[in-house]
């Protein structure tokens, strides 16, 4: 199936045009390369609100897969995670243990990242961190189980 994806920049400085997202960018060019359509692109403050807005419009434009970007780490102002919590039906742990599991061979700061993945509605919504390259590197260690997860959040509930 053709994937539909949607990415979120999460980032109040990005927000305010104090700098460029460079992360949404990158992420949809990841996307391209993994052959998923980006149907869907939108930046953010680091807002709990705004960032539960933003995921509800992709989901309704119909979205099978939503890539937040930024507010993993553990500053006051990082709520990506608590956000992305109440919208959840379900959580699948077993993104963010490989993201952090595999970026600790790079960073030793990838422990500090909260990065996970949920199920909201019939989309996977998985959250990367804020930096480009590790967005993009995150996106790589999981992106193999990422199209049979939105076939099966596409088939009946009773399916899964
Ligand atoms: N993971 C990978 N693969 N590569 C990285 O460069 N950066 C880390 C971590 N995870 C990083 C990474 C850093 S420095 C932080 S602070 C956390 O992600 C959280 O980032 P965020 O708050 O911008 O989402």
């Amino acid at each position: 199936m053709q994937i539909r994806a949607g990415i979120i920049t999460i980032s109040d400085r990005a927000a305010r045009g104090l700098y460029d997202d460079l992360g949404g960018p990158a992420l949809k060019q990841a996307a391209a390369e993994h052959g998923w359509q980006v149907a869907a692109e939108s930046l953010v403050p680091d807002e709990k609100r705004d960032i539960q807005n933003a995921i509800r419009e992709m989901v309704q434009q119909g979205c099978h897969l939503i890539l937040t970007t930024g507010g993993t780490g553990v500053a006051l102002r990082d709520v990506t995670p608590e956000a992305v919590r109440e919208l959840a039906l379900r959580e699948l742990p077993g993104f963010g243990e490989v993201m952090r599991a595999e970026s600790m061979k790079i960073t030793r700061n990838a422990i500090l990242s909260r990065s996970l993945a949920v199920v909201v509605d019939r989309a996977l919504v998985i959250c990367l961190p804020g930096k480009p390259s590790g967005a993009v590197e995150c996106l790589g260690f999981v992106a193999g189980a990422i199209p049979h997860c939105v076939e099966v959040l596409q088939e009946a509930p009773t399916s899964c």
